[in-house]
């Protein structure tokens, strides 16, 4: 459980309060003022709505893109005027003597944004003297931006040694919903990792095996374990330089015995266009001029199986290719299963949210994390700079 104060533990009324969300959203390409997915800022409106209601003064900030690429939180702070049915004004320069006059001058109940902080090259080397900048505008700081607080920037961490820091709602959601199904879950708990590369999940691979009952391992770090098996992965992905680290992962496994199971059939195709036959494998091994793309259907059969007799399931990476339709099948079976079953269904991970979302299942989640890289060191046992600065109850 989070040992962090929140929002219901300090009084805000009438106060300024400085709230780091993480409007991070994603832009369209060939148009930049639209976002193609409002997810986080829908997810922010619960501790905006409670501060507003309190007759607090809020000032929010967030970072968009990254450091040099200037985009604008313009289309946030229009979202956020429609979805709170009140004006934001963004303050476009937080140095200047006009974002100081309005921020002066703001009645309780007012909402305005700050422009992007990292527009300021100080936001991400957690400069003390923007730090000090950003804690000068209020008197309260509350932390919300759940998927940025793996990040020890001036705005989520800097901050906090200049103002009494709580967090926000959302953020507190996160962390409990990880907390209560990774370190205290209702049994069986089932784990599914999947994604492309095994280097990228060896430490939450680690930190799991000590937790969950059940792995399903899929997408192409499977071919880096099974060839560790001694499989045929023909032209599949693969790691040749994590094939003893997949091994140990393995061995681990069967130690604490562990059930940890990879696909047993594929779809295989001669690249990832899409464009040529999709062929289902007979077993494990991929023909040589064929790479594995997706989860085979005795796969599927097997993985859902297990969803359906858990009691907790926690999802991060896609088990196959799921931006190509031909490809697509085995993270939708996983993501439909997930959402007809009674269990506990966390999903953590950017590709395994957006998988999810492309599905429409989203509404069928226990809960659907906002954050890619800090969910993600979440499952990996680690604590986050964020959240540990915060004031402790
Ligand atoms: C994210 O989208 O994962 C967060 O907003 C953090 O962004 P970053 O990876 O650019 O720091």
């Amino acid at each position: 459980m989070l040992n962090k104060k929140t929002i219901r533990d300090i009084s805000v009324s009438g106060k300024k309060v400085l709230v780091r969300c993480d409007f991070n959203v994603p832009l369209d390409k060939d148009n930049p003022n639209v976002i193609t997915s409002d997810k986080r800022i829908k997810e922010s409106l619960k501790t905006i709505n409670y501060l507003i209601g309190a007759g607090a003064k809020t000032i929010l900030c967030s970072h968009i893109g990254k450091t040099g690429q200037n985009k604008s939180l313009r289309p946030v702070a229009k979202k956020l005027s429609e979805f709170l049915e009140k004006y934001v004004p963004l303050l476009k320069d937080i140095y200047s003597d006009e974002t100081q006059n309005i921020i002066d001058n703001l009645n309780d109940g007012d909402v305005v944004l700050l422009e992007n902080t990292r527009m300021y090259e100080e936001e991400e080397k957690n400069d003390p003297e923007f730090s000090k900048k950003l804690a000068s505008f209020a008197e309260i700081f509350v932390n919300d931006a759940f998927g940025t607080a793996h990040r020890a920037h001036a705005s989520t961490e800097g901050v906090t040694h200049y103002l009494p820091s709580v967090c926000g709602f959302l953020i507190e959601k996160e962390i409990n919903a990880f907390d209560n199904s990774i370190n205290d879950p209702k049994r069986p708990l089932v784990a599914i990792i999947g994604g492309s590369k095994v280097s990228t999940k060896i430490a939450v691979l680690t930190n799991l095996l000590d937790k969950v009952d059940t792995m399903l391992i899929g997408g192409a770090m499977s071919f880096t374990f099974l060839k560790a098996q001694g499989y045929n992965i023909g032209k599949s992905l693969v790691e040749d330089d994590k094939l003893e680290v997949a091994k140990e992962i393995m061995n681990k496994a069967k130690e604490k015995n562990i059930e940890f199971l990879l696909p047993i059939d594929h779809i295989q195709s001669k690249d990832t266009s899409g464009i040529y036959d999709a062929i289902l494998t007979e077993d494990q091994n991929v023909n040589d001029d064929m790479m594995g793309l997706d989860i085979g259907f005795k796969t599927v059969d097997m993985y859902v199986d297990k969803i359906q007799n858990a009691a907790t399931v926690v999802w991060n990476g896609p088990v196959g290719m799921f931006e190509v339709e031909e490809f697509a099948n085995g993270t939708k079976k996983i993501a439909e299963a997930m959402a007809k079953s009674n269990a506990i269904t966390i999903i953590g991970g950017g590709d395994s949210v957006a998988a999810v979302e492309k599905f429409g299942l989203e509404e069928n989640m226990t809960h659907v994390s906002t954050g890619g890289g800090a969910s993600l060191e979440l499952m990996e046992g680690k604590k986050l700079p964020g959240i540990e600065a915060l004031d402790n109850k």
